[in-house]
This record gives C-alpha cells, sequence and structure tokens, in this order.
C-alpha cells in the first residue's frame, strides 16, 4: 500500500502523524511511504530522517494525497484539503466529526475511508489513542501551573515544592483519571501536598494504592469541593463525562472563597469545562483572570509540546497504521473489533450511531 503523511496545516499545529520509526516499519513491510516535505520539522523529524528510514520526500499536499492510499496525519482535515481526499482513500487521525457538519458533509462527498482516532475503542470502553494525549496535558497542567502561581504572571506568589522551613504548595485534582493521575503524580514529585476527588470509588482505591501518602484521595461532592478550594493553590479540572458536557464542579460564586492568586487549570476545557468560568484559551494567550483566581484553559495543551506528543500519539498508532496497511480496511476492521469502531464515515456514509444522530442522519453500518 501507498501511505501517505502531510505536513499539517491546522493553525499552530506542529505535531505529525508518523515518525521515522514508523516509517521504518512500513518499509520494513514492503509499503511505500510519501513524506511532505518539512512534515515532521515542527516535531523535531527533518526530510533527511525520513529518507534514511526509507520515506520518499514530496514537495506538495497536493502529491501526497494524489499518490497515496492511506493517509495518516494528527488533525481533521480542515477546507483547504477537502478536496484533494479521494474516493475510496483511507484517512486515518482525529476528525471529531460531531463538532462540524462542514467536515462531516464534505467527508462523505469525499467517498473516502474515515477511521477516526477518538473513537477506536477497546473492550473495556477505554479509548487508547486519546489516552497519550491526557498523559500528556495531566502532566502539563501542573507545569502549567507552577509557573503561573508565580507573582510576576499574577499568580498566589508560591513555589510548589516548598522550601525547608516553608510548606510545599497545594494541589486539588478533581478527578482520578488519565488526566487528574498523572496530574497527581507530577504535583506529588515536586513535593506538593496533592488532594484528588473522584465520584467512582474504584478510581480513588487505585489513586490510593499507587500514590505516595502526601498525595490523599476524598470523595468528589460540592460540600467537599468547597472545602478544599478555599486552601489549595493550584486547582486542576480533568473530569469526563463521556460524550457529555463536563459537569460545572466550581460554580462563578465560588472563586470569592479561594485565595487571590488561585490558579485554575481546566484540562477538561474542551468538553466544556469543570469551572462555571471556563472560556476556551490558546497557547498565544493561555490565561485571564476573574476575581483575582487565574483561569489557564488551552483546548490544545499537547500542542505545545509537539516532540512528546508526536511520539506519544505515534506509538499508539502504528500498530493500527501496519494492520490497515497490511490487510486492508475491511480485513483489519473485520479482525480488530478496536479499530472497527474508528469507522465513522465510509464511502460516503455514516456509519458511526452518534455521529448520524448529531445530524439527524440515518447510520449506515460497514
Ligand atoms: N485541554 C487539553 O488539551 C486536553 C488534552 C487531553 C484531554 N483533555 C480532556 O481532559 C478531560 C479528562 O480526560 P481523561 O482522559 O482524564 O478522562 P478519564 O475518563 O480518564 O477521567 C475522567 C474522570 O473524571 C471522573 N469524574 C466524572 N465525574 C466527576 C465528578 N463529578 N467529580 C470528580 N470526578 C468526576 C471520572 O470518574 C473519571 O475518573 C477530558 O475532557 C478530555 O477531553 C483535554
Amino acid at each position: 500500500m501507498t501511505v501517505g503523511i502531510p505536513k499539517e496545516i491546522k493553525n499552530n499545529e506542529s505535531r505529525v502523524g508518523m515518525t521515522p520509526a514508523g516509517v521504518f516499519e512500513l518499509v520494513k513491510n514492503n509499503h511505500t511511504v510519501y513524506v511532505q516535505s518539512g512534515a515532521g520539522e515542527g516535531s523535531g523529524f527533518f526530510n533527511q530522517d525520513y529518507q534514511q528510514a526509507g520515506a520518499t520526500i514530496l514537495d506538495t499536499i497536493g502529491q501526497v494525497y494524489a499518490m497515496s492510499d492511506m493517509i495518516v496525519k494528527v488533525k481533521e482535515p480542515i477546507a483547504e484539503e477537502y478536496n484533494l481526499i479521494q474516493d475510496g482513500q483511507i484517512v486515518f487521525t482525529y476528525f471529531h466529526f460531531a463538532s462540524s457538519e462542514a467536515l462531516t458533509k464534505a467527508m462523505i462527498r469525499s467517498k473516502a475511508i474515515c477511521i477516526a482516532y477518538e473513537t477506536v475503542e477497546d473492550e473495556d470502553g477505554s479509548l487508547p489513542l486519546l489516552t497519550p494525549m491526557s498523559e500528556v496535558a495531566g502532566r502539563m497542567a501542573i507545569q502549567q501551573g507552577a509557573k503561573y502561581l508565580e507573582k510576576p504572571v499574577r499568580g498566589k506568589g508560591v513555589l510548589l515544592g516548598g522550601v525547608p522551613g516553608v510548606s510545599p504548595g497545594r494541589v486539588l485534582v478533581l478527578g482520578a483519571g488519565t488526566v487528574g493521575i498523572q496530574a497527581a503524580k507530577m504535583a506529588a514529585g515536586l513535593g506538593a501536598q496533592v488532594t484528588i476527588l473522584d465520584v467512582n470509588m474504584k478510581r480513588l482505591r487505585y489513586v490510593n494504592d499507587i500514590m505516595p501518602s502526601h498525595v490523599v484521595t476524598g470523595f468528589s461532592n460540592e460540600f467537599n469541593i468547597r472545602k478544599h478550594i478555599k486552601t489549595n493553590d493550584l486547582i486542576i479540572g480533568g473530569v469526563l463525562l463521556k460524550g457529555a458536557k463536563a459537569p460545572n464542579l466550581i460554580t462563578r460564586d465560588m472563586l470569592k472563597d479561594m485565595h487571590p492568586g488561585t490558579v485554575i487549570v481546566d484540562v477538561a476545557v474542551d468538553q466544556g469545562g469543570c469551572v462555571e468560568t471556563t472560556k476556551p484559551t490558546t497557547h498565544e494567550d493561555p490565561i485571564y483572570i476573574i476575581d483575582d483566581v487565574v483561569h489557564y484553559c488551552v483546548a490544545n495543551m499537547p500542542g505545545a509540546v509537539p516532540y512528546t506528543s508526536t511520539v506519544a500519539l505515534t506509538n499508539v498508532t502504528l500498530p493500527y497504521v501496519l494492520k490497515l496497511a497490511n490487510l486492508g480496511w475491511r480485513s483489519a476492521c473485520k479482525l480488530d473489533r478496536s479499530l472497527e469502531k474508528g469507522l465513522n464515515v465510509v464511502e460516503g456514509e455514516i456509519v458511526y450511531k452518534e455521529i448520524a444522530e448529531t445530524f439527524h442522519l440515518e447510520p449506515v453500518f460497514a
């Protein structure tokens, strides 16, 4: 099969769909890989690295789309790419169809095979191609939170690790899922006092088993949240209700109970956020302040660390890419039920129930 890796053209996206290690594996399996010139530069991978791994470098995005049976990328295609996608071409990437009718209609028109990273689902309901980005965001949340606790950026002026003779900072983590656990781990590593709240006792038991004793668990309810926000320096929002808006666990009136300079990093911003005052921000302008509380609400946190994010993402996508290339999409999806769940739009039809419902269309099952 011919596999194409275009350069991402969405604003501020520096990740790339495949590393030279992925190219090497595909070439070893007798596939041909076309990489658009400069596609990996933002993530620290150069044309020469891809060529050494066995790829052919093409000058334009048009050539990559025209010459490839399968396109592997990171972000959903944007309008400039719609007409490059061909009938029967496999496109394996994040799509988030439910949030864009224009994209959904364009992919229906293209008659391509659209396999979405975000709906590839394991038997236990986990989403293996979303997990690495949550891991990145969870770890990064503490790094960003620590920075915005500094006084020159209007934080409280607290060093999370403390120093001899001064207590460490206090971190409240809402949600003990992937984001929450990674955040708690980083905060604990810095020496902070960490409280992690969830409504799922299994998650809390797990945290209690694996974390050091300065990470304490609690049940997430309004009473406990109101109590903890008064004393914590940094609050991380990492809750998720699958497919729904995140619950507003911190309401506007609660901000006045926090110390001035408290920092909220609402990682759940991409699902509407778990703080009433959350609104999406960008890496260019990541924070805003309401009632003296610093809000960091960047919706694509992993985009700031493209090297780590690209490697983390491609580690988990590559086995599926290999399966698709070796077997073709029909056999690969028949053999691998997780991958089959990734089928969203196939040859002009929506095949994923929730997406069809979003646009009031009838799903067709492949
Ligand atoms: N901003 C970004 O760049 C970025 C990057 C990656 C992930 N995310 C988002 O971060 C959020 C968390 O992702 P995840 O992978 O950790 O999800 P997850 O499913 O692994 O964990 C979510 C946790 O929230 C808990 N929860 C649900 N309701 C709760 C409540 N009322 N109080 C406390 N906990 C509650 C669940 O029990 C679960 O343990 C998602 O919205 C995800 O899309 C954002």
